[in-house]
């Protein structure tokens, strides 16, 4: 398979992770750097900057199984455009600016991101990448890689607006993640990221209690055991909402959202995912208002706003136009 005009088209935007330097030109099936000769493979229409999943294999796994489950044009909800709207503040149209999107997952979000008219980038270090493809390949305003947030094939602080939704606290290292991220960002432009929250109603949770073990088993077999669990574990779940409210929904092992009011069939494979995706992660690090305050401060943005938010804590600034 020879590299599509897509990718040829924004090739511009993207630079070697091997050298940090040299442009990338398309050969063959690959993009070659123009100053160190790097070979980066293209596997079924994805750049790849990473041999492999490495720590976020239980999430390539995951999003291949769950690719549509989470999607608003599935759900016919506009769930992940209202979270990514109500996290961000952005305006609807963002024509002429260029999006980075780090850790898409099966891209829920990178969904409602092409449709601000951005070109967006979209990013994951697991093949969730190929699940993202298979849903918005087709968009002709987004390149999909597979890169680590932590050496992105990006130029330093060429990008617009960086948003990067629930996978801070899923990397070995948050506070690299974050100056990773922060790094990327042009001046004048914005970052946005939403991180678990270590609050105490968090941290006593089933989760923190069983993930010494889930964490280690094998992704396939942790799954058919949740696969197998939820659906008997559900309707209680259901029953304890009702009478006890949102505390009735922390007294079993499962992941549920009857807010949301999905069809039962939905909420069910939701339940599955969100289940899988709360005990399989190899990292899982929350953090505390004051310490994402620090990391924005830190990196030197502006107009800085850390608050509560719908899966954790949410974290927007600015970098300052001009040197900081
Ligand atoms: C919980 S999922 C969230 C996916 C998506 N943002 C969403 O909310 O549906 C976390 C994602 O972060 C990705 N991830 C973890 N570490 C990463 C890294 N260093 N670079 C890029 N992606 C990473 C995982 O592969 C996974 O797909
Ligand atoms: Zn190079």
């Amino acid at each position: 398979m020879t590299i599509s005009d897509r990718i040829r088209s924004r090739l511009g935007l993207l630079v070697c992770t091997s050298c940090r330097n040299g442009g990338l030109a398309a050969r063959d099936e690959h993009l070659l750097c123009t100053n160190c000769g790097t070979a980066f493979q293209v596997v079924r229409g994805v750049p790849r900057f990473v041999p492999d999943d490495s720590y976020a294999q239980s999430f390539g796994f995951q999003w291949n199984v769950h690719a549509r489950t989470q999607l608003d044009s599935v759900c016919g909800k506009p769930i992940s455009r209202n979270r990514l709207f109500e996290t961000t503040k952005w305006p609807a149209d963002l024509s002429g600016q260029t999006i980075l999107e780090a850790g898409s997952g099966a891209g829920r979000f990178t969904e409602v991101l092409v449709t601000t008219t951005a070109t967006v980038i979209s990013c994951d270090l697991s093949s969730a990448v190929d699940a993202n493809y298979r849903n918005n390949g087709d968009n002709a305003n987004l390149l999909i890689v597979q890169a680590s947030l932590l050496n992105l094939p990006v130029r330093p602080r060429s990008m617009d607006k960086v948003i990067c939704l629930g996978v801070i606290q899923h990397t070995p290292d948050p506070a690299e993640s974050f100056s990773a991220l922060a790094n990327c960002v042009r001046p004048g432009g914005e970052l946005v990221i939403d991180v678990y929250a270590a609050r105490l109603r968090s941290l006593l949770s089933w989760k923190y209690l069983l993930r010494p073990i889930t964490k280690r088993m094998k992704g396939e077999k942790l799954y058919g055991l949740i696969e197998r669990a939820t659906p008997v574990l559900f309707p209680i779940s259901e029953f304890l909402y009702r009478i006890l409210g949102q505390f009735g929904l922390r007294l079993l092992p499962i992941v549920h959202y009857p807010k949301l009011n999905l069809s039962p069939g939905l909420s069910l494979r939701w339940a599955v995912l969100d289940t899988f995706d709360m005990y399989s992660p190899a990292h899982d690090h929350p953090q505390t208002l004051a310490e994402v305050k620090r990391w924005f401060d830190k990196a030197g943005f502006a107009d800085v706003a850390v608050e509560y938010g719908p899966n954790g804590i949410v974290g927007r600034g600015r970098r300052p136009a001009g040197p900081v």
